[in-house]
């Protein structure tokens, strides 16, 4: 089964912790909160006051995406926010493995995202350390772009890497999936599917998350039926 992890970056700011619950309570599997510095990529969001302050009112898995310079630096303040996953750019730091020993050390969950641009062979050397890799199918910066689809054959050599070595880390993706392009992403053999706009610009939130959920399961009876013929 997929995951589903809506990003809350599409939500009413005003009404973080309502949104929260309401995904939560639709059956997401983690709240996917994407924190902006402003010089890695030029947008500027949330930071750890904000989600410490959501951590209270959610037991969701907090999936927390750095686009920020300096991860090191901040490792910490988010886990202590309340992050459960903590998700740094590969393209941000000179040393990934320190930067993921220092994440596992304090007992969160390691995972590396690649921007569009950026080779997938540039992150395969730490498949075996990570809980999870997350391809970007949009530049980072903003909600509500196009789908890149170059995404889709990153994530089929992920997906063959991964389970040729038996690695337990799960493929995350990330901008412009909707429930028109989510079979092809969960074809690719994606894990954990993020989505912003086309989940919380929905005219109703909880239908539109099972509507995602239930791609998913219409996919995985079409291939069991194909796998009995
Ligand atoms: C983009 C963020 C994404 C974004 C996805 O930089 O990392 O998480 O919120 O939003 P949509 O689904 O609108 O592309
Ligand atoms: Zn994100």
């Amino acid at each position: 089964m997929i995951k589903l992890a809506p990003s809350l970056l599409a939500a009413d700011f005003a009404r973080l912790g309502e949104e929260l619950r309401i995904i939560e309570s639709a059956g997401s599997n983690y709240a996917h909160l994407d924190v902006m510095d402003g010089h890695f990529v030029p947008n500027i969001t949330i930071g750890p006051p904000v989600i410490k302050s959501l951590r209270k009112t959610s037991n969701l898995i907090f999936d927390v995406h750095l686009m920020i310079e300096n991860p090191e630096r901040y490792i910490e303040a988010f886990s202590s926010a309340g992050a459960d996953i903590i998700c740094f750019h590969i393209e941000s730091t000179e040393n990934p493995l320190s930067l993921i020993e220092k994440i596992r050390t304090l007992g969160k969950r390691p995972a590396a995202a690649i921007n569009p641009d950026t080779p997938v062979e540039r992150v395969l050397p730490f498949l075996s350390e990570l809980s999870m890799v997350l391809v970007m199918s949009v530049n980072p910066g903003w909600g509500g772009q196009t789908f890149l689809p170059d995404a889709l054959r990153k994530a089929r050599v992920l997906r063959d890497y991964i389970d040729l070595n038996g690695f337990a880390c799960e493929i995350e993706m990330d901008g412009g999936i909707t429930l028109s392009n989510l079979p092809r992403v969960i074809e690719a053999g994606v894990d954990v599917v993020v989505a912003g706009t086309d989940i919380f610009k929905a005219e109703d939130i909880p239908a539109r998350i099972r509507e995602f959920l239930l791609v998913q399961q219409k996919l995985s009876e079409i291939s069991k039926r194909c796998k009995e013929k």
